[in-house]
């Protein structure tokens, strides 16, 4: 394996009831709490009232930060910050997926830093010297797997770039996480969440190095639990075992342990997050349009990991076929199952308009972590395979 160092500051309290059992502990200290949610799936479901009541209980002050949309904007995160500094909140307290918890993430650091949040640390990997204000996250959907990294994609609406930076000090101080706090979540979401997840795992696996590695066997083990749990989820959405698994995977595919010793890819990320700022799409749902085609595209430099991926995950026998043959299988699986739970499968279901592809494709950041790295113009080609 290549060398590494790893940690996770990150303490995790899992399972059903878990919020009533520890939420009171965990906030203990702190007496202003900023309550940050989305556009009002808490308050249908319950969750808002369950949190609010144990805060309250606790005497806490509890100032509200609502409205965080899907791919967060920079603005929305000087609203926070604002907000933040305002009511000297000690504690923020992030109750949503993958959108509320970058965006208090980010909040978090800019309620603490005097200069500009977007220039110094997300235009440019800069060095956090301010120690961010305490997060903690309550998970209400499963996919991205923020809750345990310190992970944060933001958009800057006015320069259209959408783009994440990953910093251990932005690591949640705790993450709550109750499965049935999942079940809500419509099916759209939850297979988008779903296939983040995946993407996640195989942005990573489908990376050098190849040799015998504990991180890719993980990812097997990883996938098969997504693809299984999400068809038991689609067919009954309080299944508490599937909803479990699928949090926990997702979890587990962006807590940093199986990336160790991995070059990893993120050029399917790289292209969807880009995508996300000129048309503010659901991110799973740019994803799994993308993966395919983008895998079509490299798998022949890395035949080897597709013809163990068409194996090892979608259980695909030789059967007389070369390796390439057999690799396709594995991509035309994929490209199935993507059909088969519902998601979207051309761009232009996701809004995109044509005459936008070019500018798009050539904003995207090319990763060094492929099989073979892309070119501006073939990830125009894609896009625009991708189309219709
Ligand atoms: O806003 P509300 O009303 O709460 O509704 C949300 C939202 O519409 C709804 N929802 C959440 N929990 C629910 C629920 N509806 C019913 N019941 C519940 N229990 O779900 C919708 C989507 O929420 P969002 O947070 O946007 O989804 P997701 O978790 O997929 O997050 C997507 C964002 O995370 C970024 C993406 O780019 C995108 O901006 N990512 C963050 C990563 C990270 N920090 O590690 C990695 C990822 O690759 C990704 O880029
Ligand atoms: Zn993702």
């Amino acid at each position: 394996m290549n060398n590494f160092i790893f940690q996770n500051a990150t303490k995790v309290y899992f399972g059903a009831g878990c919020v009533r059992e520890y939420l009171a502990c965990l906030t203990r200290g702190a007496a202003t709490v900023l309550l940050a949610y989305g556009g009002g799936s808490i308050k249908r479901n319950g969750v808002y009232d369950e949190i609010t009541g144990i805060l309250r209980e606790e005497g806490k002050t509890v100032v509200e930060f609502s409205g965080i949309m899907s791919n967060p904007t920079y603005t929305k995160v000087q609203e926070g910050a604002r907000l933040a500094r305002d009511c000297r909140a000690d504690l923020i307290l992030a109750v949503g997926g993958g959108s509320v918890m970058d965006c208090c993430k980010a909040v978090s650091l800019a309620a603490r830093y005097e200069g500009d949040v977007w220039e110094d640390f997300w235009a440019r990997l800069g060095v956090i010297e301010v120690e961010p204000l305490p997060l903690g996250v309550v998970v209400t959907v499963a996919g991205t797997g923020s809750e345990c990294n310190g992970g944060a994609v933001i958009t800057h609406e006015g320069k259209k770039i959408k783009t994440g930076r990953d910093y251990p000090q932005l690591n949640p101080r705790f993450a709550l996480m109750d499965p049935t706090y999942t079940y809500s979540v419509p099916k759209g979401q939850m297979v988008s969440g779903g296939f983040d997840t995946l993407s996640h795992i195989m942005e990573i696996y489908f990376s050098p190095p190849d040799e015998d590695n504990v991180s890719d066997d993980l990812m097997e083990a990883l996938m098969g639990s997504v693809i299984r749990n999400l068809r038991a989820a689609i067919q009954n959405p309080e299944d508490y075992t599937a909803r479990s698994n699928l949090m926990w995977a997702a979890t587990m595919a962006e807590n940093r342990v199986v990336k160790m010793g991995k070059q990893c890819d993120f050029q399917v990320h790289n292209m969807e997050h880009q995508l996300g700022a000129y048309t503010d799409c659901n991110h799973g749902c740019g994803l799994a349009v993308l993966h395919p085609v983008y895998y079509r595209h490299i798998c022949q430099a890395g035949l080897p990991k597709f013809v163990r991926f068409a194996q090892r995950v979608w259980g695909i026998d030789r059967s007389g076929r070369d390796d390439l043959a057999l690799a396709q299988a594995g991509i035309d699986a994929l490209a199935a199952f993507i059909r088969e739970i519902g998601l979207p499968n051309t761009l232009k279901q996701l809004g995109a308009k044509e005459e936008q592809l070019q500018q798009i494709a050539a904003s995207c950041p090319i990763s060094q972590g492929s099989y073979r790295p892309m070119t501006s113009e073939e990830i125009l080609e894609i896009f625009r395979e991708c189309y219709a």
